[in-house]
């Protein structure tokens, strides 16, 4: 909030916007976050986290549920650690994830446990931790939980991740929920397998859980997978196997490009009509629809190249080392200038300073004429940006910085060619 010149108090928005031309973040300007730590460098809003979350917490407020946040959308400490300290539980994806949670303050009931091929070391962490779920992926996964647990004299919870073959209409690379991924147990074997492991001393089957993709904005698909999970748990139950929970994953999109997409209400209206009846416990694993818009990436202009058609490349010092989704996905983001500037428009192929064609970060793109020097952000890369850097090439991981009530902390500093070489002889 900032007073006017009268005195009057004005709410100003949060996250990222314009003042005067200038991009900035919560009141901080980015030019000045850069200035003290330089680039690339990644900048998160708290606020926006924190509203985002809130958003999905009352949207499923009505109905008993537990937020657990994707961690694989960004894990960095204190962003786990502002989650936690917002009620999310957490989704670990791997060994690593449930030590960041940990460390982040998670307790272990607070931890759900997913992932297509854990390792024997991970199921036995898991189990002796006594997570709150297994999020379990195949019969063979189930045989190894059961005989750690029962060595361990205990019995782990555990839920049966189920592929119900429906197309999340997603990119094909970030879609899980068809039966040609290799993700979950076909859903016409679950009642079988639930028959097999009934009586198991070592575990017990307390849910179902389903992950259809990311990035999804059509909710149809979510809505039909609420109603397979619900009504397998209804045929679960006549069988005799009574869970009391089903988690429906993660997934829900971000606009990338300002075209409309779902909120956390139509989300919530898709998905609880199904579940409400059910009277079992809801578990979502949201990443990045909370962290995605909160992060930019902020990158200088190394250099600007024309390309003999009126066309220029414009060369940044962020490339797919640090924002692997253009890449990988053929992932939209929008670049901006962080300061406007009175400038012609170019036609601009915004690129990275990476040996590889496939180094772009924006084709086709209309720009005011960038020039060397130019601080440039790339919006909406809070999730899986800094999480998906890569030291290719020897270059060092970005820094993060997160914005919090108008103050800013460097929460992981750059690394240094010393950090990188201290792993090798
Ligand atoms: C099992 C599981 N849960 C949750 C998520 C988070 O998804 P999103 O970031 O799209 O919400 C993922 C990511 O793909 C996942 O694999």
């Amino acid at each position: 909030m900032i007073s006017d010149k009268i005195g009057r108090f004005i709410v100003t928005p949060t996250g990222f916007h314009r003042q005067g031309g200038a991009l900035v973040c919560d009141e901080v300007p980015l030019r000045d976050i850069t200035a003290a730590e330089g680039t690339p460098l990644y900048v998160y809003s708290a606020n926006v986290i924190a509203e985002r979350f809130r958003a999905i917490a009352e949207a499923f407020a009505s109905y008993p549920h537990s937020l657990h946040y994707a961690l694989k959308a960004n894990s960095t400490l204190a962003i786990a650690r502002l989650l936690r300290s917002l009620g999310a539980g957490a989704d670990a994806n791997s060994g690593g994830e449930i030590d960041v949670a940990l460390r982040a303050g998670f307790i272990p009931a607070q931890i759900v446990f997913t992932g297509v091929g854990k390792t024997q070391a991970e199921l036995a962490q898991a189990i002796d931790l006594g997570v709150m779920t297994i999020n379990a992926e195949s019969a063979g996964e189930i045989e190894r939980i059961d005989a750690l647990a029962i060595d361990r004299q205990v019995r782990a919870r555990i839920a049966l991740r189920v592929n119900p073959d429906i197309d999340a209409r997603s990119h094909p690379h970030i879609s899980t929920g068809l039966k040609t991924n290799k993700f979950g147990v076909p859903i016409d074997e679950v009642p079988d397998l639930c028959r097999r492991f009934a009586n198991a001393r070592g575990v017990e089957i307390v849910g179902l859980h389903i992950h259809l993709g990311s990035q999804i904005t059509d909710l149809t698909p979510l809505r039909k997978a609420s109603e397979a999970i619900v009504a397998l748990s209804r045929e679960l139950r006549d069988l005799g196997v009574f869970i009391d929970h089903v988690d429906l994953g993660g997934g829900l999109g971000i606009s990338y490009d300002g075209s409309p997409v779902p909120s956390a209400r139509d989300y919530a209206d898709a998905l609880l009509p199904a579940v409400r009846d059910s009277g079992l416990e809801l578990i979502l694993e949201p990443g990045r629809n909370i962290i995605g818009p909160a992060g930019v990436l902020l990158s200088r202009v190394i250099d600007v190249k024309p390309q003999g058609n009126g066309r220029q490349f414009v060369i940044l010092d962020a490339g797919m080392t640090e924002l692997i989704r253009p890449m990988l996905y053929n992932a939209f983001h929008r670049i901006e200038h962080v300061e406007t500037h009175d400038r012609p428009a170019a036609d601009c192929d915004i690129v990275g300073p990476l040996c590889e064609s496939s180094d772009t970060l924006g084709k086709n793109r209309v720009l005011e004429q960038p020039e060397v020097g130019d601080l440039m952000a790339v919006m909406d890369t809070g999730a899986y940006g800094a999480v998906m850097a890569s030291n290719y090439n020897r270059r060092l991981m970005p820094p993060e910085v997160l914005v919090d009530r108008g103050r800013w902390t460097v929460i992981r500093r750059r690394q240094t060619i010393d950090d990188l070489l201290a792993l090798e002889a």
